[in-house]
């Protein structure tokens, strides 16, 4: 059974349309992010799943029970919902223990006093902080007092965990020892997870499924190494390539000539194209995207490879990450290992071009290229010859 469907949402906030005919389905057990900049529209989605939030249209169905439907303007209160909200602020009450924070949402639902005794020491115990059962928030650190927002989420046995950009006060060190307390968390409770973050490693690292929002909408729905790999749009791409994620951009035109052959015209290098040339217009502007570790160095010069000059090498342990320019166009290598090339070296680069992706410049809408790869059979390669040694 699918844990949650979402079908046609719209909300609008004082008269602004914020969330844009939403279609999503999540899995039971999955681990799904909603990932995208600030005000796009993602607390607003996870309110409206809670039901703090109305759909103005639209239907939400939890575990099979419809929960919301816009036209019949049915809506389910949010604690008939069976689901868990955590937020960013973490809302502990001032006044009680930790134990008694824990504890509130079953002694509501008036438990024997041994069950709930039992439950709020198993939280304690999933999240590590056994310890801590008697003492106020106040005598607590910043990621203590998450992970007890964190058990009192998970106390009550939600079908549905939803966590609100829940690391974001914390500090580097303690976000990167959180995330990995959630998926081990995830992986012992298997509860369904929807996750909120604009933090592109949060989502990578966690999910088993990203949707990624703009403006509203959900422009991308994919597993996260795909996400990585494949961005469907230049925006989309853009945004997972910010925050260290480096994304090398490579402008370029569609050339096609009167014998058939079409190729990509770039400042640097011509990558020449198979296909039957229908899709692509002489004069097409492209932009092209290569990941760092998507771009070879050589210290010879090979087919299809770019001269380039290193500006800057940037050491980062088990890898470097090696700048280059030429003709006022850089572009950033990852190698595997130390590399110690002195600033002003030539190098030849090569970019899998497989691993490449096309955006039309204009819609920023991925295409799909055909690339065609080298030919190492002489007298064979007449197309690649022609454009890959002209520079
Ligand atoms: N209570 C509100 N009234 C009016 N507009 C709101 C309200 N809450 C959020 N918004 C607007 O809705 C949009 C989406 O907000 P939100 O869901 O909080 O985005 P995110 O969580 O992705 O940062 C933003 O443009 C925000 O300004
Ligand atoms: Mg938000």
């Amino acid at each position: 059974m699918n844990a949650i469907e979402l079908q046609g949402i719209h909300v609008a906030l004082d008269g602004k349309q914020v969330l844009h005919n939403i279609e999503l389905t999540i899995k039971q057990g999955d681990f799904m992010t909603f990932l995208g900049p600030s005000g796009c529209g993602k607390t607003t989605l996870l309110r409206t799943i809670a039901g703090l939030q109305k759909a103005d249209a639209g239907t939400i169905t939890i575990s099979g029970r419809e929960v919301a439907n816009g036209e019949t303007q049915f809506h389910m209160e949010p604690s008939k919902r069976r689901l868990s909200l955590v937020f960013q602020s973490y809302a502990l009450w001032p006044h009680m223990t930790v134990y008694e924070n824990v504890a509130f949402g079953l002694q509501v639902r008036k438990l024997a006093k041994a069950v709930v005794r039992e439950k709020v020491e198993a939280a304690l115990g999933k999240m590590r902080i056994a310890e801590l059962a008697g003492r106020y928030p106040s005598e607590l650190s910043g990621g203590q007092q998450q992970r007890v927002a964190i058990a009192r989420a998970i106390v009550t046995e939600p079908d549905i965990l939803l966590l609100d950009e829940p690391l974001s006060n914390l500090d580097a060190k303690l976000r990167v020892e959180m995330r990995a307390e959630l998926k081990r968390l995830h992986q012992e409770l298997n509860t369904t997870v929807i996750y909120v973050t604009h933090d592109q490693h949060e989502a990578m690292t966690l999910s088993t499924k990203v949707a990624v929002f703009f403006g509203g909408q959900i422009v991308q729905l994919d597993k996260p190494r795909e996400l990585y790999k494949r961005p469907n749009t230049l925006q989309v791409a853009e945004f997972i390539g910010s925050a260290g994620m480096q994304m090398n951009r490579l402008e370029g035109v569609v050339r096609t000539d009167e014998e058939g052959l079409s190729w990509l015209e770039t400042p640097v290098v011509l990558i020449p194209l198979g296909g039957d040339g229908s899709t692509m217009q002489d004069g097409q502007e492209v932009v092209l995207t290569v990941r760092p570790e998507d771009i070879r160095l050589y210290e010879e010069r090979r087919p299809g490879s770019i001269a380039m000059s290193v500006s800057a090498v940037f050491p980062s342990g088990a890898e470097t990450l090696v700048q280059l320019d030429t003709a006022g166009m850089s572009l950033m290598a990852r190698v595997i290992g130390e590399s110690e090339y002195e600033p002003g070296t030539t190098l030849y680069a090569v970019l899998r071009q497989e691993q490449m992706n096309a955006y039309d410049k204009k819609t920023g809408i991925r295409m799909e290229l055909q690339y065609v790869t080298h030919n190492n059979e002489p007298g064979e390669s007449t197309h690649e010859d022609r454009l890959s040694y002209s520079r």
